[in-house]
């Protein structure tokens, strides 16, 4: 795969609807060998977009497909080679690619994004190079590589999807997962920042379990961790006592309930750079014979409370839970409109079917008062009513999206 950019033929459109100044939009969406998707290209205006249509046609596949423009593995965390489009290939489907660079078929996904200072064409893809296990993606922006870190800025974008329904009652990674794209937003340099401290931890390990490892590679690969773990720290909690005040100031009136959150780091009271290098290297033994790395943010766990019924979210209702991952949310991309002059992106999968119509509207009314181009699934096109005249409406069929009328 040269270039994932490449499959979007042509600039844009200029919009019809004018672009808010901290709007970001996509534009254009192509969608290759993509799940359920085998070519199709939307094209859409900077505003709200319905994801509309009877259970599997590919709603969510297409805001899964969005998740992947920004870095980690997506709104499902699926294996990269699970997305490859599962499908017999048709005759057609070698004439579609010939003489382009995604002859080899492998899942491509490229789209414009539009901001107020210019339009950037960015794509991701499987790399052709690495298989199985070892799959990778390429990131390219502008035509150029690029990493999927340097799309954080670009398209800052947060989502909630129907399997978050369980975020506070499973184990901490999809927690910390959550609140780590809330801290992107305002901090791009955290993703790069968490692949490095990835990066050195699965060295490390790889060293202890193989035997013998040279002690001052050792050493440099836990000081570097110890570097990037109190960097990560910091960046998470700084956006928890920012979220905090944005919580507070919208205040319990509103029709999504205040939260109170909180960080556990997981670097159990190693608190500065030497006693965390100490400490990594104290569990040099333990960490080898377990092969896990016992101390560390990747342990770490965002702590949420509801602040009205004084509960743990855990111990909180369905809808309650719901409704605080939505406070948090909002108040992420309240906090992102008002201090980078940048609204996130939103992809909210199958969300107003948990809400009461009081709740639809206050929601409703958020996302145009934010400005934010959210892009929102449902079976149901009515409960998308209140939004006619401010939103596209688009269905899939047969793989192909449609943008279709309100009435
Ligand atoms: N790798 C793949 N290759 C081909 N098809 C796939 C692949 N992965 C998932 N699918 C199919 O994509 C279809 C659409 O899935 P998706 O989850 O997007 O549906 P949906 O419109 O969100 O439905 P629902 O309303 O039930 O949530 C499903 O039939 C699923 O089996
Ligand atoms: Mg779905």
């Amino acid at each position: 795969m040269e270039n994932t950019a490449r499959l979007l033929n042509g600039a844009i459109e200029r919009p019809v609807v004018a672009l808010p100044a901290e709007t970001i939009a996509l534009r254009k969406l192509r969608l290759v060998n993509f799940r359920s998707y085998r070519d199709t290209v939307l094209d859409v205006s900077p505003r709200p977009v319905v994801l509309a249509g009877a259970n599997g046609t590919g709603k969510t596949n297409c805001l899964e497909a969005i998740s992947l423009l920004s870095p980690g593995r997506g709104l499902r965390n699926a294996k990269l080679t699970e997305i490859q489009r599962k499908a017999p290939l048709e005759p057609t489907d070698r004439g579609w690619s010939e003489g382009s660079p995604f002859g080899d078929s492998l899942w491509a996904i490229a789209a414009t994004v539009e901001r107020q200072d210019g339009s950037w064409e960015v794509g991701t893809g499987l790399s052709p190079i690495a298989f199985g296990a070892n799959a990778k993606r390429t990131t390219h922006l502008n035509g150029a590589p690029a990493q999927s870190a340097d799309f954080v800025g670009l398209a800052p974008m947060l989502w909630l999807t129907p399997a978050q329904d369980r975020l506070f009652l499973e184990a901490s990674g999809d927690r910390r997962r959550f609140l780590d794209r809330l801290v992107y937003g305002l901090d791009a340099g955290h993703a790069t920042r968490t692949n490095r401290y990835e990066r050195a931890m699965r060295e490390r390990l790889r060293l202890l379990r193989d035997g013998f490892p040279d002690p001052v590679w050792l050493d440099s690969l836990e000081t570097t961790m110890a570097c990037e773990a109190l960097a990560i720290t910091e960046a998470r909690a700084n956006m928890i006592a920012l979220l905090n005040d944005e919580l507070a100031s919208r205040g319990t009136a509103g029709s999504f309930p205040c939260a109170h959150l909180a960080l556990e780091d997981g670097l159990e009271r190693a608190n500065d750079a030497a006693s965390l290098v100490s400490k990594f290297s104290g569990l040099r033994r333990r960490d080898g014979e377990s092969g896990r790395t016992t101390v560390g943010p990747h342990l770490g766990d965002l702590c949420v409370r509801h602040t009205a019924k004084r509960a743990d979210a855990r111990d909180c209702s369905t809808g309650e839970q719901k409704a605080l991952l939505i406070s948090i949310v909002l108040a992420n991309a309240w906090l992102q409109k008002r201090r980078s002059d940048a609204v996130p992106i939103l992809l909210l999968d199958e969300i107003v079917a948990h809400l009461d119509a009081q709740r639809r509207a206050a929601l409703y009314e958020e996302i145009l008062s934010l400005h934010a181009q959210a892009w929102m699934t449902g079976t149901d096109k009515s409960l998308f009513s209140p939004l006619k005249g401010d939103a596209s409406l688009v269905t899939v069929e047969a793989g192909q999206f449609m943008q279709i009328d309100w009435s």
